[in-house]
């Protein structure tokens, strides 16, 4: 892709990774990813706007020399993280004249993780604006999005707000802007799910520091930008602030179909019950669907059978996923099977430490269902129910 327009004098020259589909080794990228870079041009000085994953340094490096850029003055590294930091030995190899702006904790970072030298890095505090000439930069420390180094750049002229992780969505595209909302509505509660949620309180208190900002442009390192701020803004002011809806998330997994025969017993009893269910089969689904479930449920249902006496191995990831990822979840149960015995309801209670959850009884059986397991299945998507009532997320 080659270097885009956004603004007089400023341009997209990021990387678009069509084919990533694993980061961190760990969270599925099913659309791809970008790694955003921007580059803002004053009368006076030039600064780019973060770099790229170091894979594809060479495609930053040229989309710089495709816009004649001799010298570059700053590096603005909004975060440490690889992916937005890891192309910069390669850009202050190129350009030697170049200071990486950053916060105090950042400048650690990068010193320890890409073993730059401190004579190249220069700190900004909080509020502290840089004037590229008829460009004013204005950084704003945000904390923990997503790492404690992290802080938007914001640029007064053309209120273009640079948020790096904040806002970003995990979505390879042609497109610069957004232009198909439900995609890209999907993709962001994804990123927001799995990267944002966990410090949901601490993005409460830097939303609140944006909130007085003319922004006309939301630019951040992942995904399209964001041309019309209230969409994505909205998104997140709905994912962050609203009440938990009426949803039960149930992760599963079943060996030999007892555990399973609860499961579709008991999500039919919900669904009866006016309740929505969202059920995922842990040996076959995508876990950023698990997450992106998370984001509204008010209940978990944890079903599983048990191995070697404990809860089975994917229902182990799945609990320490949700647990650690801090939804806004309410309330917590487990369904689910032995053949003699086992500590499979005591492990899992045990990895919910996170979660501000009331625990209600569990349905966990000996063998296959039979009449009285249906019943108590009865009186816990009851429990539920009111529950949910009480919480008026149901009339
Ligand atoms: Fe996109 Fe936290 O890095």
């Amino acid at each position: 892709m080659k270097p885009r327009k956004i603004k007089e004098d400023v341009y997209w020259v990021g990387a678009i990774d069509w084919d990533r589909r694993l980061f961190d080794e760990l969270i599925p990228l099913p659309d791809g990813t970008s790694y955003n870079a921007y580059l803002v041009k004053g009368d006076e000085k030039t600064a780019l706007i973060d770099t790229v994953d170091p894979t594809m340094a060479d495609v930053l490096i040229d989309n710089l020399k495709q816009l004649g850029v001799k010298n570059i003055d700053y590096v603005v590294a909004n975060h440490a993280e690889q992916d937005h930091s890891g192309a910069l030995p390669q850009v202050l190899r190129q350009y030697p004249d170049a200071k990486v702006v950053v916060t105090a904790k950042c400048k650690n970072l990068l010193m320890n993780m890409l073993l730059i030298h401190q004579n190249r890095i220069m700190t900004v505090e909080d509020g502290e604006s840089l004037s590229l000439g008829g460009k004013t930069l204005e950084f704003i420390h945000a904390p923990w999005v997503h790492w404690p180094e992290t802080m938007f750049a914001y640029l007064r002229e053309d209120g273009i707000l640079f948020t790096c992780d904040l806002f970003g969505s995990h979505f390879a595209t042609s497109d610069l802007y957004v232009t198909d909302e439900a995609a890209v509505y999907e993709a962001a509660k994804r990123y927001y799910a799995e990267i944002m949620m966990p410090f949901r309180k601490v993005i409460e208190r830097n939303l609140e520091k944006i909130k007085d900002l003319q922004i006309n442009m939301v630019a951040p390192s992942h995904g399209p930008l964001y041309d019309k701020p209230e969409f994505i803004l909205e998104a997140y002011r709905d994912w962050i602030y609203a009440p938990p809806k009426n949803i039960v998330v149930l992760p599963y997994v079943s060996m030999h179909g007892s555990t399973k025969k609860m499961v579709e017993y008991f999500v039919g009893a919900l669904v009866e019950r006016g309740l929505t269910v969202k059920q995922f089969n842990l040996a076959k689904t995508d876990i950023g669907k698990l997450a992106i479930a998370l984001v509204d449920a008010a209940t978990i249902v944890v079903g599983s059978p048990t191995v070697l006496a404990g809860p089975h191995p994917n229902v182990v990831y799945a609990v320490y996923l949700a647990n650690a990822l801090r939804p806004k979840l309410k309330f917590a149960s487990i369904i689910g099977s032995y053949g003699w015995g086992g500590r499979m309801v005591e492990q899992i209670t045990g990895m919910l430490s996170n979660l501000k959850v009331e625990l209600l009884e569990p349905v966990v059986i000996k063998g296959f269902p039979k009449e009285e397991s249906f019943r108590a299945l009865d009186r816990l998507a009851d429990q539920i129910l009111n529950k949910h009532k009480e919480q008026k997320l149901i009339k």
